[in-house]
């Protein structure tokens, strides 16, 4: 049986996509059921309110919006909608992600976003972030994460020779 779908992923162009696959990988590493499309805030404004109301009617409990440049994505999915929106500042304009960061980042109050790093780095970061906070309602979800946090905490090394293990 396919998973819920629970997680909604949207980006602002397709040229967005490649940083995202980090993001997918761990949604489907936890288990979660989730959709992606491109859909721009300045580019589709209107097809982007539809989309978050007919997402939401269709089970999606969490937003994830990535965009680059002005990123106004995330900001724009928080204006629509009342479940949680987690942003995501992508690195493809001249300011090295900087100018989406502090699109994403900076949001007024009453409207928030979770911003998470900028680039791919944030993408995954956005993935585990969404994992948490549906985990605190799915016991199932819950022990994935812990197990995800066991599995790293692993990944300790003591006492090792630092020139042999350099990378
Ligand atoms: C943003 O503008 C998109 O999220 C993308 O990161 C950037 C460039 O978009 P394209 O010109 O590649 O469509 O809205």
């Amino acid at each position: 049986m396919p998973d819920a779908l629970l997680v909604a992923v949207i980006c602002g162009s397709r040229s967005d996509l490649p940083a995202l696959r980090g993001c997918f990988d761990v949604l489907d590493r936890y288990g979660i059921g989730w959709e992606a499309s491109v859909i721009s805030a300045h580019r589709q404004p209107d097809a982007l309110a539809h989309y978050v109301r007919d997402a939401e009617a269709r089970g999606v409990l969490l937003f994830i919006g990535a965009a680059g440049l002005a990123a106004h994505l995330p900001g724009v999915l928080a204006s629509q909608t009342a479940r949680p929106v987690i942003g995501v500042p992508l690195d493809g304009g001249a300011l090295g992600g900087a100018d989406a960061l502090y699109s994403v980042v900076q949001m007024p109050p009453g409207v928030p976003v979770a911003a998470v790093a900028i680039g791919s780095a944030g993408a995954k970061n956005a993935a585990h972030l969404a994992a948490r906070i549906l985990a605190l309602s799915d016991p199932r979800l819950a022990a994935a994460v812990e197990a995800f946090r066991a599995d790293q905490a692993g990944g300790a090394e003591l006492g090792i020779d630092p020139r042999a293990a350099e990378r």
